[in-house]
């Protein structure tokens, strides 16, 4: 795949996916927005990025925080003038039974992985109506298509966004916008390592393919539906997680 001058941004992408997609975006010669919160993370993954293919570049974002995502709409807008592709990977979450979160938990888990997207979505969609072809990737979860024992609101902010991306795609597909989503499985990521031994293990071995997903392997799924190849696919949802969930 190409995407030589192509502008893409992409949220949580200091690390896991995100960095992942990157990496594939540049080694297609895109010019990317690498953006995190973790600005230390993110300005040490553009660094290592920058002399290879493609062009990328560190902005801060704070996906929760509607100020900063206008501040990065008003840089790309004054940099490029548009914006053809913005990949939402920005997420967090933490497993425990429904009964023990408290409303904190609920009220973090529902802003960065729900409003998250819709808010950066929001500031960036006038840039991508100004794209030939603006596409925008959401990455869900296979919990939001299937659940998930012990992500019970994750899950529901994870479905969200599965139907964000179908009711967005209605809407936009007027200005040449096409909007679809990845739903990862188990990744091998620093999230999927954060969560406990027994839960990774009891679903690596859930899943048919018997191992857990390569960022890579994610960030492949995230490029098809950012290029030409899926010129005529919009408001779809594709699990990339080795035949654990298969969802019609
Ligand atoms: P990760 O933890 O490796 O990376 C997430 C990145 O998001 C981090 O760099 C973090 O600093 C950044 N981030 C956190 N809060 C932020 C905020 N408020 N604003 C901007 N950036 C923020 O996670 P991973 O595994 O790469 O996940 C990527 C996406 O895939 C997430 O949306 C996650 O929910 C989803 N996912 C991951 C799965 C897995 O097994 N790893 C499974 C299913 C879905």
């Amino acid at each position: 795949m190409n995407f030589k001058d192509k502008i893409v941004v992409v949220t949580g992408a200091a690390s896991g996916i995100g960095l992942a997609s990157v990496r594939a975006f540049a080694e297609a010669k895109a010019r990317v927005l690498l953006t995190d919160v973790n600005a230390v993370a993110g300005e040490a993954a553009a660094a290592e990025l920058a002399g290879g293919p493609g062009d990328v570049r560190f902005m801060p974002l704070d996906v929760t925080d509607p100020a900063s995502a206008e501040a990065l709409a008003v840089w790309v807008e004054k940099e490029f003038g548009r914006l053809d592709v913005l990949v939402n990977a920005a997420g967090w979450d933490i497993i425990e039974p429904f009964m023990q979160n408290t409303p904190e938990y609920w009220e973090k888990i529902v802003k960065l992985n729900f409003m998250g997207p819709v808010q950066v979505t929001r500031a960036l969609l006038p840039l991508l109506f100004a794209s030939e072809g603006g596409r925008i990737v959401n990455l869900s979860s296979d919990a939001g298509r299937v659940g998930s024992y012990g992500e019970t609101v994750y899950a529901g902010a994870k479905g969200g966004v599965i139907a964000f991306t179908k009711s967005l795609a209605r809407e936009v597909v007027r200005k040449q916008v096409r909007v679809n989503c990845v739903c990862p499985g188990p990744t091998d990521t620093p999230l999927f390592a954060s969560q406990p031994d027994k839960m990774r293990d009891a679903l690596t071995n859930a899943i048919p393919m018997k191992r857990v997903a390569k960022p890579s392997e994610v960030a492949d799924a995230v490029l098809f539906f950012a290029s030409d190849r899926s010129s005529f696919v919009t408001g779809q949802v594709l699990s990339v997680s080795g035949g654990l969930t298969m969802v019609d």
